[in-house]
């Protein structure tokens, strides 16, 4: 059956999201992680398609499987999505939700590191990742027209999310609590706030598949009136 575009209000576009963790690697049996679960992220990507978008999803380690109509690229390092997302550009609208390691071990051992019973521990001098919200937000040429980030904080929710917004040249914050007892990382539920230069919605908790659905929809009117 033909659709609407009220139904199907980004065909045409294309949309780059992010989501889930990445693991950096120590040696090569361990790595540096988070609680990311990725399900935010492979949510709005699938609420994404069903509105008709073209949907590229870069995802970190999750045992998630692809969601219907997307093209999942499956990376683990931070530097390794950066060059995901760069390959995917040109975009209409990127979301950034992967929760990427803000720092790796500056050097992967190539063997494994092995205990030399001294009792000495390995000094693990870290490295600072790409920042790939900002790396593309920033981009002269290429900037996809709408960019949407995410904070996830414990404390101080929406000043952070303001000063995040601001820093990293994006149109949008997505703010979450996840202090203990609220949003908590990697549970099934999100209390979100949006965040832009003209003002806060608050949203209510709802089941991250509500979100992502009410997210593209927020996206679909926003890419409407622009
Ligand atoms: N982000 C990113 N690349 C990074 C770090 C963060 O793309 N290396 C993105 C996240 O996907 C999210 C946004 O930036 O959309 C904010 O991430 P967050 O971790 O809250 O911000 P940071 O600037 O890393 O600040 P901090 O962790 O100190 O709060
Ligand atoms: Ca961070």
């Amino acid at each position: 059956a033909l659709l609407s575009p009220a139904e199907k209000p980004l065909a045409g576009r294309h949309v780059v999201v992010t989501a889930g963790p990445t693991h950096e690697p120590i040696d090569p049996v361990r790595y540096i992680a988070n609680r990311s679960s990725g399900r935010q992220g492979f949510a709005i990507a699938e609420a994404a398609a069903r509105a008709g978008a073209r949907v590229t999803l870069v995802a970190g380690p999750v045992g998630l499987p692809d969601p219907p109509g997307v093209t999942v690229r499956r990376i683990e390092t931070a530097r390794d999505m950066l060059a995901a997302v760069e390959a995917a550009l040109p975009a209409d609208i990127a979301v950034f939700a992967a929760a990427v390691a803000d720092w790796r071990p500056a050097e992967a051992a190539s063997l494994k590191i092995k205990k030399d019973g001294s009792g000495k521990v390995p000094p693990l001098a870290m490295s600072e990742n790409p920042d790939i919200l900002s790396t593309i937000a920033h981009r002269t040429d290429l900037r996809p027209g709408l960019v949407i980030g995410f904070a996830a904080e414990t404390n101080d929710v929406l000043a952070n999310a303001e000063a995040k917004l601001a820093r990293k040249g994006c149109d949008v914050i997505v703010a979450n609590d996840v202090s203990a007892g609220t949003g908590v990382m990697g549970g099934t539920e999100n209390t979100v706030h949006l965040v832009t230069k003209d003002g806060i919605e608050h949203w209510p908790k709802l089941p991250k598949d509500e979100v992502g659905t009410r997210l593209v929809g927020w996206i679909a009117d926003r890419i409407g009136k622009s």
